[in-house]
């Protein structure tokens, strides 16, 4: 059976088999997900726990690799799509994605200083005290191999801006560069006589990850439209985006569907890594797709480029069960290598989402993929759900018709 197929506790012995979970991890999935004690000390004024489902997206080739990706979303048709365009990817070779340097930046502002070019003069002659202080301010990150790179200043209008430029090793890295910019700007303070705007990390990243897809036309055929049509909807698909801005912003929103996914179930913070790619995605002035498809000596060529602001250590990641059970099954062994998956999964969801538009259009396999949710919408418990959901596949997918079905089924007992 496919493993969309098997049940959730089958899906773990297949996954155990393949030498993706140890046997104890396998059961610890079955287990439930937040224990109160960890839940109280991670976040404010609980009152219990919010459960996703847990998916994964199968057989991921990334750098020759092959990953088991898991998502942490609602919606069926996001795990469908990743693994759909996972297999897809797969049959040509997979995805070869690659990654810069992990680097965070901070910022120090100060406002209407009296002489903001003598400002700038001081701060690049006293540049090593500020760095002997920014060690000061985090020792553990130095002694890790990490620590400040880099300090820049710049002046932007009635600002004076020194920009910190942090090695924050395997962690995301918000936490380091905050105590170290809130060191500086007090050590600054006294330098110039005036206290700092602000001091706080930039979510606005420069390191960017690039996943690259080569793919023969023909593997692209659906049942009803060859694969040179489909390789050329999707090349004009992207053209389209690039012009238009409205149709950018969806065409993003099918890659975050996974990146996004991924994301949440590893951990890292959704709203630093959102925040991030849409600054990336506007930056030019005119908001641009983060990915283009191009035919290129006969094959269709897909690109995506885009900063991921994530890390394998910290915070939520080391706190969270779940979060560390996914490090593990995901096998992000370093922040490369997050981003090098999260970059090839937000690929092939784009790919997956483009073939569905420039084939049948989404609705068909996305309507099918509803039945479960419409089946418990309409208040179908247990065994139920199932038999509304197969009932749904031929009648119309509405509420109303769930509902009809539900009793239906109730009567005939
Ligand atoms: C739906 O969640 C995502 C899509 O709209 C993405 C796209 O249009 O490219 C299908």
């Amino acid at each position: 059976m496919k493993f969309y197929q098997l049940d959730a506790a089958t899906r773990r012995k297949r996954l155990t088999a393949e030498g993706y979970l140890t046997p104890e991890e396998a059961a610890a999935w079955a287990q439930p997900a937040l224990p109160s004690s960890v839940a109280e000390a991670l976040s404010e004024n609980i009152i219990g726990e919010f459960a996703l489902p847990l998916g994964i997206a199968r057989d991921l080739v990334v750098n020759g690799k092959l990953y088991q990706v898991p998502m942490a979303t609602e919606e069926p048709s996001v795990v469908a799509a990743a693994s759909n365009g996972a297999r897809l990817a797969g049959l040509n070779g997979g995805v070869k994605a690659t990654t810069e340097a992990h680097l965070v930046t901070g910022e120090i502002v100060f406002a209407d200083l009296a002489a903001p070019a003598q400002a700038q003069a001081l701060i690049a002659k006293r540049q090593g005290e500020l760095l002997t202080q920014a060690q000061a301010a985090h020792p553990s990150i130095v002694q890790r191999g990490g620590g400040v790179k880099a300090i820049t200043t710049t002046i932007i209008g009635r600002f004076l801006k020194i920009a910190v430029v942090i090695d924050t090793q395997a962690a995301m890295g918000a936490n380091i560069v905050n105590t170290i910019c809130e060191h500086l700007a007090a050590v600054l303070q006294t330098w110039l006589q005036q206290p700092a705007l602000v001091a706080i990390l930039s979510n606005a990243s420069k390191q960017l990850t690039t996943a690259t897809v080569h793919l023969t036309p023909a593997s692209l055929a659906t049942k009803t439209i060859s694969g040179e049509q489909i390789a050329a909807r999707i090349v004009l698909l992207s053209e389209l985006a690039q012009v238009d801005g409205d149709r950018a912003v969806t065409h993003n929103k099918g890659i975050l569907n996974g990146i996004v996914a991924a994301v949440l179930a590893s951990g890292n913070d959704t709203r630093a890594v959102a925040a991030s790619i849409g600054a990336y995605a506007a930056q030019s002035g005119q908001y641009q797709p983060l990915s283009t498809w191009k035919m290129v000596q006969g094959q269709l060529v897909g690109e995506l480029t885009l900063p991921l602001t994530v890390g394998v250590v910290g915070g939520a990641i080391s706190a969270l069960p779940r979060a560390q059970a996914v490090k593990q099954l995901g096998h992000y062994t370093s922040v490369a290598v997050l981003q090098t998956v999260l970059a090839s999964l937000g690929l092939v969801q784009n790919l997956a989402a483009l073939r569905a538009l420039a084939g049948p259009g989404i609705q068909a396999g996305h309507m099918a993929l509803q039945a479960n949710a419409l089946a418990m919408a309409a208040g179908a418990k247990g065994a139920e759900i199932a038999a509304v959901a197969t009932a749904l596949q031929t009648r119309r997918k509405d509420l109303a018709t769930a509902q009809a079905i539900l009793a239906e089924i109730r009567k005939k007992g």
